[in-house]
C-alpha cells in the first residue's frame, strides 16, 4: 500500500476509536517524553494513576559538556527508547495490546530529541491500530500536578517554571489556558543554570544552587529589573548578568568568591520575584489555588517561600512531588487523557516535532 493511503486509512479509522474512548470507563495511555535529555515512557490509567514511569536520564553524559548537546541527546534517545518501552510494560504488568492510546510530546524542545519520541510513537500507534495524541511539553508539566494531587481540578493559576519556560497561566479547565505573564528574556531555569556555570558548579545547575544556597547568606543585593514591576511579566537576564559581572570582577581583583552567599542571594532575589508576581496573579484572577509546574518547581526555597506567601494571602499551593517536577512521561500521559476526554489532540501519521509550541 502506498504511504499516502496508509496515512489516510489510519486517520479515518482513528476518528471513531478516539471518540469511543471518551466514554470508556478505564483508559490506559502509554506516553512518551524525549524533548531534552530524559528518555521516558509511562503507563497512566485514567490520567491520574501511574502504573509505570521509566526515565533514562542522560545527565551524566552531558555533564562533561556543561550542558545538553542536542546531537548527543538524540543519539542516546535512539539507543534507550525500545528498552524503556519494554521496561514500562513489564513494570505496569500489561502487554502492548492492553494500551488504548499513545500520547507523545511533540514540542517544545530539541528537534532531534523530539523526533525520536514522535517517530517511535507513530510507529507504535500504527502497528497497534490505536489513536495517537500530540501533547505539548508545558501542558504535561502542568498535568504532573494531577498525578501528585488526586483531588486537584481546574480552575487554578499556574506558575510554570522550567529550563525553557517561565509563565503565569490561568487554567480555567483541563484544556483551557490564558497567559497572564511570561518572561521577556531568560527562562528562570536557564538563569539558574547560567549562574551555576559561572560559579563552576556541575550541570544541571538548578539543584546545585539549591543545595549550595543552604549554607550561604542573603547578603548581596541582586536587583530584578524595575521596568516590569506593574505587569505579570518576568525578566531574569539582569539578575543573571549581575552575578556574572560580580564573579568576573572578584576574579580580576583576585578576591575570594563566596559561592554559597552568591547562590543564596541570587536564589532569594529570583524566588521573591516569582512569589510576588504569582500572588498578584492569584489576586487578579480571583482564584485561590496556585499550582507550581516545571523543573524549577523542585526548588526548596521557592516551595517554602510560596507557602509563606500563601498563608499570608490566603491561597493554597500545589507542586508535584520531586520525581514529577522534572521531565517525565507520566505527566504527558495525564495531559493526554484529559485531551482525549475533551476530544482534542488526535494526531495522524504526518505528526512532526516542533521546537516551539504554545499551549
Ligand atoms: O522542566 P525541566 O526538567 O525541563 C524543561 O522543560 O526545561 O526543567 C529543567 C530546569 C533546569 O534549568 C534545572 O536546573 C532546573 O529545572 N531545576 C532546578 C531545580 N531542579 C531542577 N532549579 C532550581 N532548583 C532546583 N532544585
Ligand atoms: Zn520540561
Amino acid at each position: 500500500m502506498c504511504y499516502n493511503l496508509i496515512v489516510m486509512n489510519y486517520e479515518q479509522s482513528m476518528k471513531d476509536k478516539f471518540k469511543a474512548l471518551r466514554d470508556k470507563k478505564d483508559v490506559l495511555i502509554l506516553s512518551i517524553e524525549s524533548s531534552c535529555d530524559e528518555t521516558s515512557v509511562a503507563i497512566v490509567k485514567n490520567g491520574r494513576e501511574v502504573l509505570a514511569n521509566i526515565i533514562a536520564t542522560q545527565i551524566e553524559i552531558h555533564r562533561r559538556f556543561g550542558g545538553v548537546v542536542p546531537e548527543v541527546a538524540s543519539r542516546n534517545h535512539i539507543t534507550a527508547i525500545s528498552n524503556i518501552f519494554e521496561e514500562a510494560l513489564t513494570e505496569a504488568k500489561i502487554t502492548k495490546n492492553d494500551i488504548d492510546a499513545i500520547a507523545v510530546t511533540y514540542g517544545a524542545g530539541l528537534i532531534g530529541a523530539l523526533l525520536v519520541g514522535v517517530n517511535f510513537a507513530k510507529a507504535l500507534a500504527y502497528s497497534l491500530d490505536i489513536p495517537l495524541i500530540a501533547v505539548s511539553h508545558v501542558h504535561g508539566h502542568i498535568s504532573a500536578n494531577y498525578i501528585s494531587h488526586q483531588a486537584l481540578k481546574p480552575p487554578f493559576v499556574c506558575l510554570m517554571v522550567s529550563g525553557g519556560h517561565t509563565a503565569l497561566l490561568q487554567v480555567d479547565d483541563y484544556n483551557s489556558f490564558k497567559l497572564l505573564g511570561t518572561t521577556v528574556d531568560d527562562a528562570v531555569g536557564e538563569a539558574f543554570d547560567k549562574v551555576a556555570r559561572v560559579l563552576e558548579l556541575p550541570y544541571p545547575g538548578g539543584p546545585e544552587i539549591d543545595k549550595l544556597a543552604k549554607s550561604g547568606q542573603n547578603n548581596i543585593k541582586f536587583t530584578i529589573s524595575n521596568s516590569l514591576k506593574d505587569s505579570l511579566n518576568f525578566s531574569f537576564s539582569g539578575v543573571k548578568t549581575g552575578v556574572v559581572n560580580l564573579v568576573h570582577n572578584l576574579k580580576q581583583k583576585g578576591e575570594q568568591i563566596n559561592k554559597a552567599d552568591i547562590a543564596c542571594s541570587f536564589q532569594e532575589s529570583v524566588t521573591d520575584e516569582l512569589c510576588e508576581k504569582a500572588t498578584r496573579a492569584i489576586k487578579q484572577a480571583g482564584i485561590n489555588k496556585l499550582v507550581i509546574a516545571g523543573g524549577v518547581g523542585a526548588n526548596s526555597c521557592l516551595n517554602a517561600k510560596m507557602r509563606k506567601f500563601a498563608q499570608e494571602n490566603n491561597f493554597e499551593v500545589f507542586s508535584p512531588v520531586l520525581k514529577y517536577c522534572t521531565d517525565n512521561a507520566a505527566m504527558i500521559g495525564s495531559a493526554g487523557y484529559y485531551m482525549l476526554k475533551d476530544g482534542i489532540g488526535l494526531a495522524d501519521l504526518t505528526l512532526s516535532a516542533k521546537p516551539n509550541v504554545s499551549l
